[in-house]
């Protein structure tokens, strides 16, 4: 059932962000359907923090139905101005709760992550969308360090409730840069410390300063700071300079 219900969450989410004319594959039975279930890896996996604990429950957590009140991923996807033409990597897609709103928005999307199980359940979305979205998504599972994105593969990047994860930022964020196009960008958005309603223990939590200072040290240029549009996390904007 909650497969289900995330199916028909994430369906509603292409309904709701989609400017563009609904193709005529739309139809509704298509959101009746089940889509395929999220392939069950047999091995333990080196997961990250974010990874621990029940898939269902994570699946149930990043697509909770209330997210939208606090998290208005349309406001947020607006910080990126106009990528119709543009390629967008998510970094840390998870469930896909940015990638999919973005894909009507952009000429590709790349779901990345370092889960098979968020892999496989990106694919169990991506089967099921119109053929019209479905040829601008791609998924990747990436390493731990590496994102694997092609040089400059990316004009823009979001990693969203995942900066916290990676582990030797700096040089991550060097790496990442080479599969962004000159004058690309890379927008943050994390959890603000302090006891929240929702999000990680603090000690997940990496700091607006910190976060800011490790994109300066990897060579990006902070173009916009948001603390206040969002009640429970910051924006950070930064380009790769030309
Ligand atoms: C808290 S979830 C956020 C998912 C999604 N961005 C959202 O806002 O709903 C963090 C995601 O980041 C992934 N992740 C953790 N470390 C990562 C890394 N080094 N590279 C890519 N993805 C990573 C996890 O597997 C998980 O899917």
């Amino acid at each position: 059932m909650r497969h289900i219900a995330t199916f028909l969450f994430l369906s509603a989410a292409f309904v709701s962000c989609n400017n563009e004319p609904r193709p005529s594959t739309d139809d509704p039975a298509l959101f009746r359907e089940k889509p395929a279930p999220a392939t069950t890896v047999s091995e333990p996996l080196p997961l990250p923090k974010s990874g621990a604990g029940n898939f269902e429950s994570l699946v149930a957590d990043f697509e909770d139905k209330d997210r939208g009140i606090w998290q208005k991923p349309e406001l947020v996807i607006s910080f990126l101005g106009d990528i119709k033409d543009e390629t967008v990597a998510d970094i840390g897609a998870g469930t896909g709760y940015f990638t999919f709103r973005l894909v009507p928005k952009a000429k590709k999307v790349i779901g990345i992550d370092i889960d098979p199980r968020f892999i496989n359940f990106l694919d169990s979305v991506k089967v099921r969308l119109p053929a019209v979205y479905r040829d601008r998504f791609e998924s990747r599972l990436a390493k731990f360090d590496d994102p694997l994105l092609q040089p400059e593969e990316a004009d823009n990047v979001v990693i969203v409730n995942t900066y916290g994860y990676i582990e030797n930022r700096v040089q991550y964020l060097k790496t990442l840069s080479k599969g962004i196009a000159p004058g690309g960008q890379l927008l943050i958005i994390d959890f603000k410390k302090n006891n929240l309603p929702v999000g990680p223990p603090d000690e997940y939590k990496v700091s607006l300063a910190q976060v800011e200072r490790e994109l300066t040290a990897a060579g990006f240029k902070v173009t916009k700071i948001d603390k206040d549009v969002l009640d429970y996390q910051y924006i950070i904007l930064a380009i790769k300079p030309n």
